[in-house]
């Protein structure tokens, strides 16, 4: 297939992008670059500088190629910034995607597959998250991927374009070429790795006055490669698929303080702790049900321990201390 990758400079984006390539497909990125990295576009790409924001860039880079699907992860993703800003999470996140629909509506694409997120399910109301869990988002981020998530439902409806929704959970790890390297980073591995390299002094624990055993939150943690995989057989099946949202997660909780009693492991440093106060909107747990994925696409992830993710994550870092190019 001839796929465009939206997103496709950033972490999750060329990890997918080159996986596409390995498996055999024509991959074009388009990113304004806003997040991503030039160099983390993977060779034997095609590359389109600009946002989704333009409709008529957007519409353009439809128009120049033929495309068979498109897998759409550009987007604002920080639930803090969401909190100052919904505007722009709005704008990029709902009226980008709909550029996005548009495009591929006016040249006949009819396969997406879109990146949404656990923050759709806001405070869980059940554990293991399951796609039955009800949706209420607590903050802009959440709620602007729920409503591109309502209107890919209509645009299968109306014209018939096909989608897959693939709810991440805490995206993580590294393979050999690509990995994790935000300006303002947010995750916790990588801030980790940071304290290790001497970019941070220490790393601070939001919270320890949770109702969980060690007291700290829990996540979900799924490794990058994993979430990779999920799309490749998703863009297989998309043409006969009728459930079109998944959850991706590893269906494991690791606590804030196991993650860094891990990366203290993997890495020998002792990365110091300090103890701040619990974030507004931090829910205690969430860790994903993603037996959906499992059985209907056959889902098979290959990194099921938190030791692996961050190992590959530290590896990643090791070879590139400043991360990519600038
Ligand atoms: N990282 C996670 O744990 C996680 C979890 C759930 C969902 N997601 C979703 O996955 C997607 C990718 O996340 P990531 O962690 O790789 O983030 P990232 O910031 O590394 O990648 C996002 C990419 O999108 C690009 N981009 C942003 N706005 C754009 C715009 N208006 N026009 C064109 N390009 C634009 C950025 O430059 C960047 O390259 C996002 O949509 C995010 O909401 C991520």
């Amino acid at each position: 297939m001839r796929i465009l990758v939206t997103g496709g400079a950033g972490f999750i984006g060329s990890v997918i992008a080159a996986s596409l390539i390995e498996a055999g497909h024509e991959v074009v990125v388009l990113d304004d670059l806003r997040y991503g990295h030039c160099a983390a576009v993977p060779a034997g790409a095609g590359f389109v500088k600009a946002s989704v924001e333009d409709a008529s860039a957007v519409m353009a880079a439809f128009r120049e190629t033929s495309f068979d699907a498109v897998v759409h992860l550009a987007g604002e993703a920080s639930v803090g910034e969401s909190a100052l800003d919904p505007g722009r999470f709005y704008t990029v996140n709902l009226q980008g995607g709909i550029n996005v629909l548009e495009g591929m509506r006016c040249t006949g694409v009819e396969r997406i597959i879109f990146s949404s997120t656990a923050s759709i399910f806001g405070e869980p109301d059940r554990i293991p998250i399951t796609e039955t869990n009800s949706q209420k988002p607590i903050n802009a981020y959440g709620e602007t991927k729920l409503a591109f998530e309502k209107a890919l439902k209509w645009y299968r409806r109306s014209f018939g374009i096909r989608h897959v929704s693939f709810r991440y959970f805490n995206a993580c790890g590294a393979t050999a070429t690509h990995g994790e390297d935000r300006v303002k980073e947010t995750h916790l591995i990588p801030i980790l790795l940071q304290v290790v390299l001497g970019i941070r002094p220490e790393i601070t624990l939001f919270g320890t006055d949770y109702p969980t055993p060690d007291r700290t939150c829990v996540r979900d943690y799924v490794h990058v490669a994993d979430i990779a995989q999920a799309h490749l057989l998703g863009l297989d099946r998309i043409d006969e698929l009728e459930e079109a949202a998944y959850n991706l997660g590893s269906g494991t909780g690791n606590s804030n303080l196991e993650v860094i009693e891990t990366a203290r492991k993997v890495t020998g440093h002792p990365i110091p702790v300090k103890i701040g106060d619990r974030r507004p909107g931090d829910p205690a747990v969430l860790v994903a049900g993603s037996d959906l994925a499992r059985e209907v696409l056959g889902w098979d992830p290959q990194y099921a321990h938190i030791e692996q993710m961050v190992q590959s994550a530290w590896d990643w870092r090791s070879n590139f201390p400043d991360g990519y190019p600038k």
